[in-house]
């Protein structure tokens, strides 16, 4: 079997089984951090026998939970207990998998397909070596700005840090949509959130805990001030979790990452985390019932609704600066499919059955912008999106959609020759 045809095959493949993977292992992580936190703020402080069960010192409180047919009585203690148990389960592989995963789907989508997902040349052109030194190293600056803040005097202030910590991801997010393509900006924000949030985990939450266990079996009071460390870190993971989430699935939905205010949108997505946590907080610790925070929720998503199609702020939306195929950075592949002697054909193909919805301003009804913002209006775009127009129109029928735009069998086939043999 020849190359052209395996690599995109194996690419597909590749890209879905760490999506896979990813997906899962996020779900694990942050399905316990959700569930620890509620059960830390629910604990209940019941006096002695006040249910008929004598308590041992030292116990900060309890809860009662029933599950899966059974009953499960969890207590917490202040600092340690008096004797360490044999078995302790540890969660941190839930955090550390999910960030290793996430990396490795970063390095399949954004820098193998660097050219198309990363890198827009109308934005501002650079080698893709240069794009991916940028989005590694804002990973590893991001978690130092942020851990000296934390660990600096305004890190006693828990309000000042957050607010702080908001100003610096706008200027991020900003900072991103100026050089990289809207998918990848919203990406790499939610990629240094989350690497904020796996390094806490990795380099405090569980040292500082090891060093609490490391005292206990030397017989020494650990310091409390170990404990206010990770909590401080727990915390600032707990109002990251939404936001995040919301980043990682806005590759779907282009109005939110390749509209001019995108980087707007982004910083309120990280106001709508807070305001949701914060619902689910007071109520988990008994609290109250803060309704007001979903009227919040509403207002700030209803501001990202008009933000994304604004008239006044279209403006140059869909300005696409005009870069010839001679002036473009290709691939070896790219260079000689463009050469092709039926690569006329095959961009007429294109126009005819994918343009009504991949353009910047698409004219089938019911289609706004450019799905998953794949444009494909001039040459230079199917060359660029070559690989994606083999894999979803010529190996897989999933392009046009309902085969809405009439595509004959044989045009599939003519692309798929043009793919394969050049
Ligand atoms: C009727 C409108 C329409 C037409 C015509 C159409 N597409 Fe699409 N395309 C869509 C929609 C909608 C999506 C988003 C699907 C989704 O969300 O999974 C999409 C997604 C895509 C994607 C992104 C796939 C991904 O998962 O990243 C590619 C590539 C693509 N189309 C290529 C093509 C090609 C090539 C053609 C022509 C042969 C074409 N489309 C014709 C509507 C259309």
């Amino acid at each position: 079997m020849d190359a052209d045809f395996l690599i995109p095959v194996l690419w597909e493949w590749l890209e879905f089984a760490v999506r896979w993977l990813h997906v899962i292992t996020a779900i694990s992580w942050i399905g316990t951090s959700f569930y620890f936190i509620a059960l830390d703020l629910g604990l209940r402080k019941i006096s002695a026998n006040e249910d008929g069960i004598a308590h041992e010192n030292g116990i900060a409180g309890e809860e009662w939970q029933v599950h899966g047919g059974g009953f499960y009585n969890i207590k917490k203690y202040t600092v340690a207990p008096s004797h360490l148990p044999e078995h302790l389960t540890w969660f941190k592989w839930e955090a550390y998998a999910t960030w290793i995963s996430g990396f490795a789907l970063m390095a399949i989508v954004y820098y193998l397909g660097a050219d198309i997902f990363l890198i827009d040349d109308n934005k501002m052109a650079m080698p893709i070596y240069l794009g991916i030194f940028i989005s590694i190293t804002s990973l590893g600056i991001t978690w130092i700005i942020y851990d000296v803040l934390c660990k600096s005097g305004i890190g006693k202030s828990s309000n000042l840090t957050m607010v702080l910590l908001f100003g610096y991801i706008v200027v991020l997010a900003w900072g991103f949509d100026q050089i990289f393509t809207g998918r990848a900006a919203f990406i790499h924000l939610g990629a240094v959130t989350a690497t904020i949030m796996a390094f806490n985990v990795f380099m405090v939450i569980i040292p500082k805990q090891k060093i609490v266990i490391a005292a206990l079996k030397a017989g020494e009071t650990p310091d409390a001030h170990y404990g206010f460390v990770a909590k401080q870190r727990s915390t600032h993971n707990n109002y990251l979790t939404l936001p995040v989430l919301f980043l990682m699935l806005s590759n779907h939905y282009p109005l939110s990452f390749s509209t001019e205010y995108n980087w707007i949108i982004a910083s309120i997505v990280f106001l709508m985390g807070v305001t949701i946590r914060h619902y689910f907080n007071t109520i988990h610790a008994r609290k109250g019932n803060p309704i007001w925070t979903w009227f919040a929720t509403l207002g700030l998503f209803i501001i990202v609704i008009i933000l994304s199609v604004y008239p006044a702020f279209k403006g140059n939306m869909n300005e696409r600066a005009e870069i010839t195929i001679s002036q473009a950075n290709l691939t070896k592949k790219q260079a000689e499919l463009a050469k092709a002697e039926n690569f006329d054909e095959i961009v007429e193909i294109v126009y005819t059955r994918c343009n009504m919805c991949h353009a910047a301003e698409p004219y089938y009804d019911g289609i706004v912008i450019a799905p998953k913002h794949v444009i494909l209006e001039t040459e230079l775009d199917v060359l660029k999106h070559a690989r994606q127009i083999y894999v979803n129109s010529a190996i897989s029928h999933a392009m046009p959609p309902a085969n809405l735009a009439s595509m004959e069998i044989a045009e599939r086939i003519l692309i798929a020759q043009w793919y394969e043999k050049n």
